[in-house]
């Protein structure tokens, strides 16, 4: 395997978050009262479980065994010749069980609970339904009772995985409220938690919510960019060495993070987020937090502070994206830091660039990809051109595509 540069960073990105909490200014607590003691107990009980070595290898050997861990890496050939430049790289987490990185994260909070905790209930949230599949799927394996909260919308345009969450066991409760997406979705999924906090569990889906949350979830799927990082720099599985750019899309921003933290020492290599443009910024109908000055602000959303899109008076803004999963008012609080910093970057791809990626993708890798992911394969359109031969990219595919079929045989039509 070849040998790592040297690492050039200035920064311990490392470091963060601090005690309470914060990425800089953003991330925090903002909950009421009687959530604190559970958090409180959630990170006690999550640190402990960093260092302990028979739960880190419990779930270790249940990434393997079960999940299918570690996912591929695929040479995109026909995808690099086609843009006739870098070489490019895709991490499959569509390949993972379920068909999405979710599950990372799901499985691990779920034996957090199972083996640490004095709880017997786990309540999730849902936007694509993806989440909300890894969660019963979890809770199912490991014998948990579960309750999904999922917005009406997306409870439509998701119908089989409504369907897959219902044959795992789980209980869907449908969310009829302000956008009936993700954003209400979560609103009463906390509003059970608040409720039960006693027995349940609050099984948060993205990096996103109240510290410990963005941690928690970013620590779990990390292990996307672990298995990235060794696969790129193995010649027998990858290019042999490091990438020079890589691309994820972002909604809450967890399989970005995940895949971006590994590698954020190395400063040459690229880190992009793709939000989604949805219908195009002008129009405010999307959910790019970072690329719309006009909405895209400091605020507090659902117990973290971070960009949110918002209106002048501070009420959270309509989102629209045509990904369920991206569809979101907030982004990570790790993201915005991240950003400041000058880490990362972050662009859109509109709904109708999506859908070119699925087309794109499905055509000349055989791969399907979900609607979200399709968000980081429509940027190579415009990156891979700004590029040289001798560079690499590597793409974080994070699910595949089953679940979008009807948006997308609506959308494309008849082929
Ligand atoms: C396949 C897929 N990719 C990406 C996302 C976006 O979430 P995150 O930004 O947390 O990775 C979702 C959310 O449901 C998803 O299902």
């Amino acid at each position: 395997m070849t040998s790592l540069p040297v690492t050039q960073s200035k920064v311990n990105y490392t470091a963060w978050p601090d005690e309470a909490g914060h990425f800089g200014p953003y991330g925090g607590k903002f909950v009421p009262e009687t959530l604190m003691p559970a958090l409180d107990e959630l990170e006690e009980v999550y640190l402990k479980a960093k260092h302990d070595k028979e739960f880190q290898a419990e779930l270790d050997h249940l990434l393997r065994t079960f999940v299918g861990r570690p996912t591929p890496l695929t040479y995109a050939r026909r995808l690099t010749e086609y843009f006739g430049g870098p070489r490019i790289y895709i991490k499959r987490e569509d390949l993972a069980h379920t068909g999405a990185h979710k599950i990372n994260n799901a499985l691990g909070q779920a034996l957090l609970m199972k083996r640490k905790m004095q709880k017997t209930r786990i309540v999730a949230e849902t936007g694509a339904g993806q989440h909300g599949v890894a969660t019963a799927t979890a809770a199912a394996m490991l014998g948990i009772e579960c309750v999904v909260y999922m917005g009406t919308v997306d409870m439509a345009r998701q119908e089989p995985n409504v369907y897959r969450m219902r044959l795992l066991g789980a209980e869907v409760r449908g969310v009829d409220s302000g956008s009936k997406t993700l954003k209400d979705a979560i609103n009463e999924a906390i509003r059970d938690w608040v409720t039960n906090v006693r027995n349940t569990h609050y099984l948060l889906g993205s990096a996103l919510g109240p510290h410990p949350y963005p941690t928690i979830v970013r620590d779990f799927q990390s292990v996307i960019g672990r298995e990235a990082l060794r696969q790129m720099l193995d010649p027998e599985t990858g290019p042999g060495r490091l990438p020079d750019a890589i691309v994820a899309c972002v909604g809450g921003g967890s399989n970005a993070i995940g895949i971006f933290h590994p590698f954020l020492e190395y400063e040459h290599v690229r880190l992009i987020g793709v939000e989604a443009g949805g219908r195009g910024i002008e129009g405010g109908e999307h959910a790019a937090r970072f690329a719309d000055p006009k909405l895209g602000r400091l605020g507090v959303l659902q117990g973290t502070k971070s960009y949110v899109l918002q209106d002048e008076d501070g009420q959270i803004a309509l989102t629209h994206s045509i990904s369920a999963g991206l569809d979101y008012a907030s982004v990570g609080p790790e993201h915005a830091w991240l950003r400041d910093l000058g880490r990362t970057e972050y662009t859109y791809a509109t709904d109708d660039e999506a859908l070119e990626g699925v087309r794109l993708l499905s055509r000349l890798e055989g791969i399907i990809p979900a609607l979200e992911s399709a968000h980081a394969v429509a940027h190579l359109v415009k990156l891979a051109p700004q590029m040289s031969k001798d560079e690499v990219i590597l793409v974080n595919l994070s699910g595949r595509g089953d679940k979008d079929l009807g948006t997308i045989m609506k959308e494309l039509g008849a082929l």
